[in-house]
């Protein structure tokens, strides 16, 4: 899981030790603080309670600059807003809040990120990979729900609660999420985000919404199926991966997808419609038969049960269990059959190195035209 130990520095991981509500005076690390892991804008570590040892907790340290003071904010805001969900990171206590929170005590996680779980297994066996996307879509739907939509979600953000279970997981890292007002879904035309995972509408630099966590959790899910991602210029070149995400190119290929079946490929299909109006939303897609069966023995599987859409979800017939998934979606320009396996290209692989956060200092639309980089915060 890459968890290291490390000396205390100073100055203290904990913080000041100024008053009798400090962290440092709640909490401690250790003589060798273990850390669990570190993102773009932060380092976790383990930490327990002085009054109760038993306690575990993860004290996530921002780094200290104004980007990460940024993300500090605006992460303990939609923590606050969200409340206490079971597959959301829970925040317990913050370090004092001027000029802003520097540190952040969390639910603890101990199973690392997911990132590195679909690394060490190479990939999720389907009814592993359903039980992980159920509950990505359950925190997606509740947060959704709440008006806040999360806009960096990917395996590096996703944690396992433990280390001998593949499956319970807790969304995490709220740094870029978007809180909208009161009774309304968030918009942003903000560029942000992380390449791989970004929505096409995002990348036209169009305004979007809470479906950009729904294309990046059908992402998310194409990853832990296969241990690949589905969008991927060569070598990870930007452009041809942004090229890649407009066009959908998207294809089943490859040895991983062999054992895989056909309701789980529409259901990544669907999750990934270019047209947000027809991609399912968070709720609906907790209906699609893939998450509602898979794991059952065929023979039960009632075949009556439809997947319906609050919106219009499929311009084809309806999905259900007793018919093949014959889905026609649409690009931008006509509507086609889904790509089918083809198993005539090496798909591409699951980057070695985790996908930044780029918060962003890009315009994708540059990007595609081959121009600069530009900064935006996060609104
Ligand atoms: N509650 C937690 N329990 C265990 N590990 C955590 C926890 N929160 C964060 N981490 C680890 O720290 C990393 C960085 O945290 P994250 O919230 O993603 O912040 P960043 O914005 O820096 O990416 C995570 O990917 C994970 O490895
Ligand atoms: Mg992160």
């Amino acid at each position: 899981m890459g968890n290291i130990f490390e000396p205390q520095c100073t100055p203290s991981l904990l913080g000041p030790d100024d008053n009798e509500g400090s962290l440092k005076a709640k909490y401690e690390l250790g003589m060798f603080p273990k850390r669990l892991g570190q993102g773009q804008f932060s380092k976790a570590y383990e930490c327990s309670s002085r009054d109760s040892h038993e306690e575990a907790y993860a004290l996530k340290v921002f780094f200290q600059d104004a980007d990460a003071a940024d993300h500090a904010k605006n992460e303990l805001r939609v923590l606050r807003v969200l409340g206490h969900h079971p597959r959301i990171i829970r925040v317990v206590e913050c370090d004092r809040e001027e000029p802003f929170p520097l540190r952040l005590v969390l639910e603890l996680c101990r199973g690392g990120q997911l990132f590195d779980r679909i690394k060490e297994r190479g990939r999720y066996d389907e009814q592993d990979a359903c039980a992980v996307t159920r509950q990505i879509l359950e925190a997606v739907a509740f947060m959704h729900g709440r008006g806040v939509m999360h806009r960096d979600l990917k395996p590096e953000n996703i944690l396992l609660v433990s280390e001998d279970n593949d499956i319970d997981i807790k969304v995490c890292d709220f740094g870029i999420a978007k809180v909208a007002d009161r009774g309304f879904m968030p918009r942003s035309t903000s560029f942000l985000g992380s390449d791989y995972y970004l929505a096409p509408e995002m990348i036209r630099q169009e305004e979007y919404g809470p479906e950009v966590d729904v294309w990046a959790a059908g992402v998310s899910t194409y990853a832990v199926l296969s241990g690949t991602l589905p969008f991927m210029g060569e070598g990870g070149d930007l452009r041809q991966t942004y090229e890649k995400i407009v066009e959908r190119d998207l294809k089943f290929d490859g040895e991983a997808w062999e054992d895989k079946s056909e309701l789980a490929m529409d259901f990544v299909s669907q999750m990934l419609l270019v047209q947000r109006d027809k991609r399912p939303n968070a709720a609906t897609a907790l209906h699609h038969p893939w998450l509602v069966h898979c794991g059952l023995d065929e023979d039960t599987v009632q075949p009556q049960v439809p997947f319906r859409s609050q919106r219009p979800l499929i311009a084809g017939p309806q999905l259900s269990m007793g018919s093949p998934p014959s889905v026609i979606c649409s690009t931008r320009q006509a509507p086609y059959m889904l790509p089918q396996r083809t198993g005539d290209e090496a798909p591409a692989s699951f980057p070695s190195v985790r996908t930044d956060m780029i918060a962003r200092k890009i315009s994708a639309p540059a990007v595609l035209n081959g121009s600069q980089r530009v900064g935006t915060s996060i609104v």
